[in-house]
């Protein structure tokens, strides 16, 4: 198959690069050569290339930054994604993106299914979901992934971070730890994502699904359980959403059930617990002990 990846050195782009290329012939695109926001400029190449699938992976991720500039959002989570479902629908290519757990208002207790109703709080979340609506409305050949709490190798050597580096660089200073315990996620390991998500490819199943890790945890108990793995013993303190102050709103619960994946069945991922460890230690971390 021939694919288009956009965002090919982001955290999950990284992955899925690694995972599709032995078996696809896949063009990784990286910003800024390639600006989604600027589809005229896409146009041309892809109806040259005339790939059979085009990955979005590019997003605007900075949730509290999002809520000053709902602009930027929804130029890179809406708009641009109109114009490759567009660009997608013209030249008759099938589309996988991505969207976020943050579309829920996080008022359940059980895990969100696809069937259940977006409802976002944040401009983020509403801008992931307008996103997924130009998606759906305008595409019957897609694949829309939603996931939850990415981690990945390429987290800190692009430009950004993950919250396991971020969590890792703060104990090493020594300074003292500030977590959110009463917001429920999945950390996902986002090289466990790329394997599922080319089985997905293979498969050829179009539609929604929530493709996460298994089990659930605060952010705090995220942070705990990685220092526990390193032998790490920074002060550590779990605090409310309130006392921690984000500008952004977020769901307090906010787990995925991977329903519609294990319906056509995906393998199942592995609990999150598991899969930290092989990052920590494929990222090196593992050396800190
Ligand atoms: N991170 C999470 O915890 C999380 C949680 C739930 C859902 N998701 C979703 O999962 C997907 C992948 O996330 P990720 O963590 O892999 O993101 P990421 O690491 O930030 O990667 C995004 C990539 O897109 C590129 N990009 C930025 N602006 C662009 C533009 N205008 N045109 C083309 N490319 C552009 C970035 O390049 P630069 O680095 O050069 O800017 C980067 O390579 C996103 O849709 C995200 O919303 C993420």
């Amino acid at each position: 198959m021939r694919i288009v990846l956009i965002g090919a050195d982001g955290q999950l782009g990284t992955d899925l690069l690694t995972c599709l290329k032995g078996s696809h012939e896949v063009h990784p695109w990286t910003y800024p050569e390639v600006d989604i926001t600027r589809p005229q400029e896409l146009d041309q190449r892809i109806k040259e290339l005339e790939p059979d699938l085009l990955i979005n992976t590019a997003a605007y991720n900075q949730v509290d930054a999002a809520e000053e500039d709902p602009g930027g959002a929804f130029s890179l989570n809406a708009l641009a994604v109109r114009g490759l479902a567009l660009l997608c629908r013209d030249t008759d290519t099938a589309l996988m993106h991505f969207s976020s757990d943050y579309v829920f208002d996080g008022s359940a207790r059980t895990p969100y299914t696809e069937d259940d109703a977006p409802n976002p709080l944040n401009v983020y979340g509403v801008s992931k979901v307008a996103g997924e609506y130009f998606v759906r409305s305008i595409l019957s050949r897609f694949y829309l992934v939603r996931t939850c709490g990415l981690y990945g190798t390429a987290g800190c050597w692009g430009k950004g971070t993950n919250f396991v580096d971020t969590m890792v660089r703060l104990a090493k200073k020594e300074e003292p730890i500030r977590v959110v315990n009463d917001q429920w996620i999945t950390p996902t390991s986002t090289s466990e994502l790329a394997h599922r998500l080319a089985e997905l490819i293979e498969k050829g199943r179009f539609g929604l699904y929530h493709m996460t890790s298994s089990g659930q945890c605060t952010w705090f108990e995220f942070a705990r359980e990685i220092f526990r793995i390193l032998d790490l013993e920074p002060t550590l303190t779990g605090v409310d959403t309130e006392a921690f102050g984000a500008r952004a709103r977020r769901p307090a619960y906010s787990v995925l059930e991977n329903r519609n994946a294990e319906r056509i069945g995906l393998q199942s991922f592995s609990p999150w617990t598991q899969a930290l460890p092989e990052y920590l230690a494929q990222k090196g971390h593992l050396q800190l002990r």
